[in-house]
């Protein structure tokens, strides 16, 4: 049988102008890039770390569904090693001077059993079909070690603005948003304790620097435009 990845993903088809198809006025207006999009993740993630008491330097980090290496760039400096894997061969040409592998079939990433200390899937699920999440999931249970912690990041569905940019954007063709509700139930079912859920990105990078304790002590209301969930492998 020939390799999934030997038929091309969707998002091979729209990885040579990944950049162009997600642009959107909101989102403009909001970022001046994407950048910083990906380090208030990497915020995000820090924070909740270091409130467990995890030096993230002795944390080996996969990113599932790495797409063009954003997430791995802005966070690769913090950890001991920084992994991605994606099934879109398209996307990973990207992702150069990045470690990255190719997830040759949906059904299984191309690791080893326990791998990885920490584990991130940043706006895979709305991609990913219903009946398929609960798979995948699995899957990175497997190669995330014993007492690892699993992050979800997604898309506020709560948000208004992230909606308006999800139904308009030709890559967001397919989602299906998780909520937060869902993405909790979905990893407490696959046998892990669910640790915390905050919600971000409420201010643009305008005024974010001058508001950004309230950001912080807003991050337990469903107000920011994507949320994470931190849960800890059992
Ligand atoms: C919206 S992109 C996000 C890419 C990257 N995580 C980011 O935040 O920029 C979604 C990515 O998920 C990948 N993907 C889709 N279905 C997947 C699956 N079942 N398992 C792993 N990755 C998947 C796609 O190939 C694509 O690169």
């Amino acid at each position: 049988m020939k390799p999934q990845q030997e038929k091309p993903t969707t998002f091979d088809n729209y990885a040579g102008n990944y950049a162009e198809l997600i642009k959107d006025p909101i989102r403009e207006k909001f970022a001046e890039n994407s950048r910083f999009f990906f380090e208030r993740k990497i915020q995000v993630v820090r924070r909740f770390l270091q409130q467990l008491r995890i030096p993230l330097e002795t944390m080996d980090w996969l990113d599932v569904g790495c797409g063009q290496g954003d997430m791995l760039r802005v966070g690769k400096p913090f950890f001991k090693s920084a992994t991605g894997c994606d099934p879109s061969k398209g996307m990973l040409e990207s992702c150069a001077g990045l470690q990255v592998r190719l997830q040759e079939s949906l059904a299984k990433l191309p690791f080893d059993d326990a791998a990885f200390d920490f584990i991130t899937a940043v706006c895979v699920y709305h991609h990913v079909p219903h009946d398929e999440r609960p798979r995948l999931t699995y899957e990175i249970l497997r190669v995330l070690k014993p007492g690892g912690i699993f992050c979800v990041i997604e898309h506020n569905p709560w948000n208004i603005a992230t909606r308006m940019i999800v139904s308009r954007t030709p890559v967001d063709a397919d989602a299906n948003l998780l909520s937060p509700r869902e993405a909790r139930r979905m990893l407490s079912e696959a046998g892990n304790e669910v640790r915390a859920t905050r919600y971000f990105l409420l201010f643009p990078e305008s005024i974010y620097s001058y508001l950004s304790v309230i950001e912080e002590a807003l991050s337990s209301v469903p107000l920011g435009g994507q949320y994470s969930v931190f849960a800890q492998k059992q």
